[in-house]
């Protein structure tokens, strides 16, 4: 019978089990880093052809080569890059595998300063930087479709989308109806709405805060609304007007 390894206690116990078969696929000096309870994908750190990678495991293989594809349309230094899938197969069952681009950062929410001045600044840029990513894989018909906050890492070089697993394609694939992309313009605003809100969750309210609190309110209840029809503007045009957006917020830093 096949069954697909997700329940985190027999990953933490097995792992030493496991770490043969990724050996027979060149993936070695594995590390465990995160058993995810409430995902799909657990988390090591290992070695590929000499070099550090992250390798994601726990999916069904074809999951990965999925998501693969879609990462294969996107090369961009803030987007992973999808170095191999695969699959183990075990006595009793099968495990998927994705080696990626393993990047060093935190989740978003859990590092970012908003007291000091300095620290407002940079909140402004990561934010405006978090646009720029979604406007270039918007631009390659990738839709992430799981934006949030554990989804973006940043470090003191740069921010990171990560975790491409239910991407969609809003011109070839059925747009999931669990979500409401329901064309360019709102996928775009909706999602960086719902990803502020969540950032902003716990921040008291100040001037600064407030600001990105409506601007989070606006993308998200009325994407349409914000940008004056969305007929009449072109992507690009769209993130501009966040960028700007953000940019009137920063005066209030
Ligand atoms: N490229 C990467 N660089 C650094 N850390 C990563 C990378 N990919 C995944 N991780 C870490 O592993 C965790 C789980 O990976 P991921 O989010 O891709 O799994 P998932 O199966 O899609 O889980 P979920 O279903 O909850 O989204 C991430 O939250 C992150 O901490
Ligand atoms: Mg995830």
């Amino acid at each position: 019978m096949e069954i697909i390894l997700h329940i985190p206690h027999i990953i933490s116990l097995d792992f030493e089990l496991i770490k043969p078969y990724f050996e027979n696929k060149s993936i070695t000096d594995l590390n465990l880093m995160k058993i995810n309870e409430e995902g799909f994908s657990h988390y090591a750190l290992g070695k590929y052809n000499n070099k550090v990678v992250g390798v994601r495991f726990g999916r069904p293989a074809m999951n990965y080569k999925r998501e693969a594809s879609g990462l294969s349309r996107l090369s961009h230094k803030s987007i992973p890059v999808c170095i191999d899938t695969g699959e183990l197969v075990m006595p009793n069952c099968k495990l998927g595998y994705m080696v990626i681009q393993h990047f060093l950062g935190t989740p978003i929410s859990e590092n970012l300063d908003f007291e000091s001045k300095n620290g407002r600044k940079n909140i402004i840029s990561v934010l405006s930087e978090i646009v720029n990513i979604l406007d270039y894989i918007h631009s390659k018909d990738v839709v992430h479709n799981d934006i949030h906050k554990d989804h973006i890492l940043i470090n003191n070089n740069g921010v990171y989308l990560i975790d491409f697993s239910r991407w969609f394609d809003p011109k070839k694939d059925r747009i999931p109806t669990t979500y409401d992309f329901c064309d360019e313009h709102e996928y775009a605003n909706t999602c960086y709405g719902r990803l502020l809100k969540t950032i902003l969750k716990s921040q008291p309210s100040y001037l600064f805060v407030d600001g990105l609190k409506n601007l989070a309110n606006s993308l998200i209840a009325k994407p349409r609304d914000f940008f004056y029809g969305p007929n009449s503007k072109s992507r690009n045009e769209l993130s501009q007007d966040i960028k700007s957006a953000l940019e009137e917020i920063a005066l209030s830093i």
